[in-house]
Order: C-alpha cells, then sequence, then structure tokens
C-alpha cells in the first residue's frame, strides 16, 4: 500500500497532515527517511513516524522443506499430520504453503509467512515450471510426449492444460515439467493413459532445487539469493 494511503488510513491524521509529515521528512519505511507519497507499506516494513512505531514490522519467513509421504499439505488436520508439524519455529500459525502437494507426494515443499511472495509464486499468470520425477505402474509410451506437449482435456474444469515436457528416464520413469498446479494434475495426466502414478516427487519450483542434503521430513530456511529467485 502508498505510504500515503497507509498513512491517512490512521484515524489520527488527515490527508493534509500526511502531506505534510512527508514534505517535512518525518516518515521513516525501515529505517529510511521517505517523502515520496508512492513509496511502498508492505506487510513487513516498519513505518515510524517522528519516534513513534506506527507498524512493528515483523520478519518475513521463508523454509523449503522435504516433505516426506503420508502427511497433508495443510496448516491443519483432524486427522493426519500436517507439514506444518515437522516445522520447529514459532508463531506457526502465520505461516502458510505455497503449493499444496498429495497427501503420499514426496519432495520440494514452499512455507512462508508472506503472502505476497506465495501468491506471485503460484498465481498461474507466473507460468513457473514444476519438475516432477515420476513413477509408474505401466510402461510410458514415448507418445505421451506429443500428447503432454499438445495439453489434456480437464472435463472437471473445461479447460485444455498448458504444453508440459515428459523426458523419459526409464520404462516406467520419466521427469515431467508443468507449469500449472491443478488438482491431481501429473496423476490426471497419466490418467489419461490409463498409466498409474506410483511415485511422485516434486524437484524444483522454477530455478529453486529442494536441496538434496534434506531428508525427507528436514527443512530449512532460504538463503537471501533463494526468496529472491520469485
Ligand atoms: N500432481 C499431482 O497429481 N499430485 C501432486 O501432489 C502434485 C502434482
Amino acid at each position: 500500500m502508498r505510504v500515503d494511503r497507509f498513512l491517512s488510513n490512521l484515524p489520527r491524521y488527515n490527508r493534509q497532515q500526511v502531506r505534510l509529515l512527508l514534505v517535512e521528512k518525518r516518515v521513516r519505511i525501515d529505517g529510511k527517511v521517505v517523502s515520496d507519497p508512492h513509496s511502498d507499506v508492505l506487510e513487513f516494513s516498519r513505518v515510524e513516524v517522528d519516534d513513534e512505531v506506527l507498524q512493528s514490522g515483523k520478519p518475513a519467513r521463508y523454509f523449503m522443506l522435504h516433505k516426506p509421504p503420508g502427511c497433508v499439505s495443510a496448516t491443519r488436520d483432524p486427522q493426519h499430520a500436517t507439514v506444518l508439524d515437522l516445522l520447529d519455529e514459532p508463531h506457526k500459525d502465520d505461516l502458510h504453503i505455497a503449493g499444496r502437494l498429495d497427501f503420499n507426494t514426496t519432495g520440494l515443499m514452499l512455507i512462508t509467512n508472506d503472502g505476497t511472495w506465495s501468491r506471485r509464486l503460484t498465481q498461474p499468470q507466473t507460468k513457473l515450471p514444476k519438475v516432477y520425477y515420476v513413477e509408474t505402474e505401466q510402461d510410458i509410451d514415448p507418445s505421451y510426449a506429443l500428447k503432454f506437449a499438445e495439453g489434456i482435456y480437464f472435463a472437471f474444469e473445461d479447460l485444455t492444460t498448458q504444453p508440459a515436457q515428459l523426458e523419459l528416464l526409464g520404462p516406467r520413469s520419466a521427469r515431467l515439467s508443468i507449469v500449472e498446479g491443478r488438482y491431481h494434475q501429473v496423476k490426471r495426466m497419466f490418467g489419461f493413459f490409463n498409466n498409474k502414478v506410483l511415485h511422485l516427487h516434486r524437484e524444483s519450483i522454477g530455478e529453486l532445487t529442494l536441496d538434496h542434503a534434506l531428508k525427507p521430513g528436514e527443512y530449512r530456511a532460504l538463503r537471501t539469493e533463494e526468496i529472491h529467485l520469485f
């Protein structure tokens, strides 16, 4: 939100006063004096007028987790363990998942308290490639690649999937790159050929690859350069 709007939303200042505060250089965002009314106030920004803190600016947090099988990608579940149960962090209620995985799917999962960041990452327009390692019940015919590249019609949503790239690794294993995250998308794509997915593992999201040092169930904070990938 623009800083002038942020300040004039507070009951204590009218627009005229906000203009003056900015001109008189009495407003600071994250410690820096701002006079431009368009300056951005984010969820995590610290906002001060003179020596008074108007928004304290809590730290933004970002984690990558190696999701194990048998846990739910939700913040709460009445029956099963959730991915958040695997995190030993304070204020877990503030955290949410950026891009879910099915109960038995393993691999890269991102967890954050930054809604702007996770929206950027998950919204379909971003078209971030998500790469999955897949093992199937039946042999994977090379013709699947052409069909996946053309797109597969999903009647329930009445849409055709975006072009996806399939790389065969063995008779029943492959690497698939998709740019969407439709409900059970990979399983339904293989389901088109009546071929059941037995094992599904997300290796990467965009340029971010699951850290090989993380065993299933382990997690770590993202590094600054990793956060800035999105
Ligand atoms: N596609 C699926 O079918 N399941 C997942 O967990 C992720 C992608």
